[in-house]
């Protein structure tokens, strides 16, 4: 499984997320540049060692041009002040950088227009672990057809990342009983990060 077709272990050359969000431009290279308000791009630092990816903007997000700052960015905030993060430790960025209508799932030719502007994000932040939040995330990164619910609670490598898929914040609004699983795979991530960071004493 991998990210990349060539499954590279090393850092590729440099790219800025700046020279990224150039090349995306005022993108109009899939329909939902008609009803969006603002691309969202990412936010966060562009050195940090966890990467968390999300599905698209909503509401909020597209009003703002950031994402993750709506009800669902609150829940995820707290995920993360649980586990002593926060948003200098993390880069988030979404599969989607504009919001379907009426927060409708991404359709297959909005996820291959977008596609090469995660990958390089990815590329170019070269985090040591990616979170990725619901299925669509996890399908993308995972390379998989197989739903959340059956990927949670495991680490994936791929090539050289490490990756968690968690259940996505937003479903947990809904569905308290995530809120649990949410809560032990962000332990998981927890307990990951602190191996990392023992392995590279
Ligand atoms: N849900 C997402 O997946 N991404 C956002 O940015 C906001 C809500």
């Amino acid at each position: 499984m991998s990210i990349f077709p060539d499954d590279k272990k090393v850092k590729p050359q440099e790219i800025s997320l700046e020279e990224i969000q150039e090349l995306l431009g005022d993108c109009k290279r899939c329909p939902l540049h008609e009803s969006r308000n603002n691309i969202v791009f990412g936010k966060g630092n562009p050195h940090a060692r966890i990467m968390i990816i999300g599905e698209a903007p909503g509401k909020n997000e597209d009003l703002q041009g950031e994402p993750f700052v709506g009800k669902a960015g609150k829940e995820l905030d707290e995920y993360l002040h649980d586990i002593n993060l926060s948003l200098e430790d993390v880069y988030i960025a979404n599969v989607l950088k504009c919001r379907p209508p009426e927060n409708r799932n991404p359709q297959v030719f909005e996820i291959t227009s977008c596609a090469p502007y995660l990958r390089e994000q990815i590329r170019s932040i070269w985090p040591d672990v990616i979170v990725t939040l619901g299925n669509f995330a996890s399908k993308f990164v995972l390379k998989t057809d197989a739903g959340i619910t059956a990927l949670r609670g495991k680490v994936y490598p791929v090539g050289h990342f490490k990756v968690v898929p968690m259940f996505h914040p937003a479903a947990a609004i809904y569905d308290r009983n995530k809120v649990r699983a949410i809560k032990e795979d962000f332990k998981m991530l927890s307990t990951l990060l602190e191996d990392e960071r023992k392995l590279d004493e």
